[in-house]
């Protein structure tokens, strides 16, 4: 990708370092020919070593055993651009990533490089926010280098129906994934944009969009995830409701897997809402994952409360309310609290 003029540094990996860490990552335990390498990168032996050295300033290790080659032993436990793209290579992933150290929101970043003549499909990473967004006008606690909050600014150009669920789908999507990395968990989505575990909130979405007349221009898909920090250390008003996937695993996630992971499920939920593929019903596929169903919430719409059980969410991407009148309320939009 081109790079444009941000006030934020953006850091990059070179081809030369994605290659070799690509190698050395699909050797595993066993050793890679420091021969090998330098055919790969039509460099010499002692190239590699510096490039290795490299690598090694930015937290990387390096076994080398001679007649043997080299083996990795250690990889930062950081975000990495190039140990992202070999995540994201795995799964299949295609969406090109700028991964920034520091930034206000990567939604802000993601409006940046499009207003610079970037092409979407593409996705803002980073590790700290200095001015996160939450839904509702409200901040998002970014400050932790533990976390993931990440964006990705696709350029549909299409009639706003087809995208109307497409923040309830990548919710459904990455609360898959994410299962995936903590077997032993619950995780849930709490209508409409928070992903919960345990009754605490540990991830929140955020989607903007730009419009014309009748057609969605952009639409920034955000998403921050409290990944291996400590909900002990949050601030004070949301240290009792949230949580840390690392904290309800027990031991910390790859950071780079889960960021590749997370990508990979957005544009798959983007792909499906575009071409009208989603093989199962929205509501069908919601259910097993609903934080509320069953549950008594109370909804927000505008100046007016209302209490009820939740049951689902219909076809048009409603939470369902039933009522104690017997009746079923339909909340389109709002605020919901699950009730104590
Ligand atoms: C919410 O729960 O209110 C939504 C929170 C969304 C936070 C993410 S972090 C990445 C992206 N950048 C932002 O400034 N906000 C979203």
């Amino acid at each position: 990708m081109n790079t444009i003029d941000t006030e934020y540094r953006l850091e990059s990996s070179s081809e030369d370092e994605y290659v070799i860490l690509k190698e050395l990552l699909d050797a595993g335990e066993s050793f890679v020919s420091g021969s090998l390498l330098s055919e790969l990168l039509g460099v010499s032996r002692p190239a590699i070593w510096g490039k290795l050295e490299k690598l090694k300033s930015k937290g990387f290790d390096f076994e080398a055993v001679r007649n043997r080659g080299y083996r990795l032993i250690e990889v930062p436990d950081v975000l990495h651009p190039a140990l992202l793209r070999y995540h994201q290579a795995k799964l299949g992933s295609t969406i090109g990533a700028l991964y920034f150290p520091v930034i206000d929101s990567t939604n802000n970043e993601a409006e940046r490089q499009y207003s610079h003549r970037r092409k979407g499909p593409f996705a803002v990473v980073s590790s700290c926010q200095t001015q996160g967004r939450g839904r509702l006008g409200r901040n998002w606690h970014s400050a932790s280098a533990e976390n993931l909050y990440l964006s990705v600014l696709f350029e549909p150009n299409i009639p706003p129906q087809q995208l109307q669920h497409f923040t309830l789908w990548a919710g459904i999507h990455i609360c898959r994934k994410l299962q995936s990395f903590v077997p032993g968990a619950d995780l849930r989505i709490k209508w409409p944009n928070d992903l919960f575990c345990e009754g605490r909130k540990f991830a929140g979405m955020l989607t903007e969009a730009r419009m014309d007349a009748d057609r969605i221009n952009t639409i920034i898909f955000g998403i921050g995830i409290n990944l291996n920090s400590n909900p002990m250390q949050y601030p004070e008003e949301i240290r009792r409701t949230a949580t840390s996937l690392h904290a309800v695993h027990g031991k910390a996630l790859d950071l780079n897997a889960v960021a590749a992971a997370v990508l990979y499920s957005v544009e798959k939920a983007y792909n499906n809402c575009i071409k009208g593929e989603t093989k199962e019903a929205l509501s069908q596929a919601w259910g097993p994952l609903s934080a509320l169903d069953g549950k008594t919430v109370t909804a927000i719409m505008g100046d007016r409360e209302i209490t009820g059980t939740a049951s689902g969410i219909d076809e048009s991407g409603a939470l369902l309310l039933q009522l104690p009148d017997g009746s079923t309320q339909a909340v389109r939009a709002g605020d919901v609290t699950l009730k104590k």
